[in-house]
């Protein structure tokens, strides 16, 4: 099928390349010149495990191209919009201007029987709002969000656990035809999933909208949850890893997104539950989801709370001290470094004085770009040398897995470290002669 997918950010280049890989035939199209250029190279822009791969072979088949021209749109069954929904930058709300300019942009080249396939993270209500400009051309809206992961982003896409289709309904809430029809048009889509039986659900506009927003602030909801109870543990003696052990043998509860640690970041969970409570209030229902504002606030107070232990471990005084922080990444396997605590944390040592080394197997370019106030160094080895503490802010398996505390330890000044995300062997590092803290942990 011909399918044109507008915005080529993390989602659209991403679904641009997956689409291409399952036999569509794909243009991906973005008003950034240069995003254009690397993605008709074959070059991924961003750090996405498998993304390169998938790139490469698309442009090489024919079926996978780039431009900065909507015309190129026209033809096309699907126009997927994955363009960004950002904070706006007054408030909590989410900023619709690049989804209302993609949507406008798009309706001189739309066709009868065409769908325009939203992925964007919209407040619930703007789906509705926007079929109103596309009825009229003949082509059909629907909403489809999407549930990638940064990281595993390709195979959320070609193989996601569910596929979620809001499409029109009639006065009485009930699949209209036109939407039965479009419904199967994205089955059509995404042929390989439907054939082995993914979850593909149906529902009216609403819905969709709220699927995607309640899953993120679902999982939001699951980590400051267990923020909140390492904030229990650590005045009580407890530790919260065992606890989200034990808690996650129910399989009612499970133990993933029970990772205790600095909290949560990136370009989606925090921008999300602030615009969800912001559309929340629109709506006369802002008490339902108070308790967004407080996952939101115990989050930030995780970042402050490996700070304070760095602080206190080196006595108080981190002035001219030199704290190795290894992370700069929001999570390992991204070069992401939006809303990342493990950035902040670094930024805050700073502001208090300390010598400051970042390190991170991805993500030090973007880093410098935002915050060149920092040192950077890509050598762990040279991160680590006469650093004051170590401070491990994202869990990459360079740290976790390969760095042998006592080789650590043979390089630092003093053999202090905060782990700010409960990745590193406690008893290994304590025993190789390391104060260790950790967050929520004895
Ligand atoms: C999130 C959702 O997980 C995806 O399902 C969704 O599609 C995506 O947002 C989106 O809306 O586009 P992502 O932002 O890639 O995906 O990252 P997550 O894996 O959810 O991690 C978010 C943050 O939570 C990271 O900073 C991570 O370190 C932190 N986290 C995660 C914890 O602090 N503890 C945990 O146990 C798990």
């Amino acid at each position: 099928m011909r399918l044109s997918v507008i915005g080529c950010g993390y989602l659209g280049a991403v679904h641009a390349a997956a689409m291409a890989s399952i036999g569509h035939e794909v243009v991906g199209i973005d008003v950034d010149e240069r995003k254009i250029e690397s993605l008709s190279k074959g070059l991924a822009p961003f750090f996405e495990p498998g993304l390169q791969e998938i790139l490469q072979e698309g442009i090489a088949s024919g079926r996978l191209t780039f431009t900065t021209d909507l015309a190129a749109a026209a033809g096309a069954k699907v126009h997927f919009v994955g363009v960004g929904t950002p904070q706006v930058k007054d408030g909590y709300a989410a900023d619709l201007t690049y989804v209302n300019a993609a949507v406008d942009g798009l309706l001189p080249y739309l066709s009868p029987g065409d769908l325009v396939a939203g992925k964007s993270t919209v407040p619930v209500g703007t789906a509705a709002r926007l079929a109103e400009s596309v009825t009229p051309t003949g082509a059909t809206l629907v909403w489809n969000p999407e549930f990638l992961r940064e990281g595993f982003a390709v195979q959320d896409t070609v193989d996601p656990d569910r596929l979620v289709a809001g499409v029109p309904s009639t006065s009485s809430g009930a699949v209209s035809d036109e939407g039965a029809r479009a419904a199967d048009i994205l089955r059509e889509v995404y042929h390989p999933s439907v054939a082995k039986n993914t979850p593909f659900i149906v529902t009216d506009y609403a819905t969709a909208e709220l699927v995607k927003v309640s899953a993120n602030a679902f999982l939001a909801t699951k980590i400051s949850f267990i923020n909140a109870m390492a904030e229990i543990a650590e005045v009580t003696g407890a530790d919260v890893t065992q606890l989200a052990d034990a808690i996650g043998h129910d399989a009612r509860i499970g133990r993933r997104f029970l990772g205790a640690g600095i909290g949560f970041g990136g370009g989606c969970l925090p921008k999300d539950i602030r615009a969800f409570s912001a559309r929340a209030e629109e709506l006369g229902r802002g008490e339902s989801v108070n308790f967004l504002r407080e996952v939101d606030a115990i989050n930030l107070r995780r970042r402050d709370r490996a700070v304070d232990l760095v602080v206190a471990a080196l006595d108080g005084v981190v002035f001219e001290k030199k704290v190795a922080v290894l992370g700069a990444a929001f999570k390992p396997h991204s070069d992401d470094i939006r809303d990342s605590p493990a950035l902040d944390v670094a930024v805050r040592l700073k502001g208090l004085g300390a010598d400051v080394v970042v390190t991170d197997p991805a993500a030090i370019e973007n880093a410098r770009r935002i915050h060149p106030q920092l040192t950077y160094n890509e050598d762990l080895d040279a991160t680590l040398k006469d650093a004051d503490a170590v401070i491990v802010v994202t869990e990459w398996d360079e740290w976790r897995r390969e760095l042998a505390p006592e080789h650590a330890a043979s390089l630092v000044k003093a053999t202090i470290v905060v782990d700010g995300r409960n990745c590193l062997d406690a008893a290994a590092w304590r025993a190789a002669g390391w104060t260790y803290y950790g967050m929520g942990r004895p």
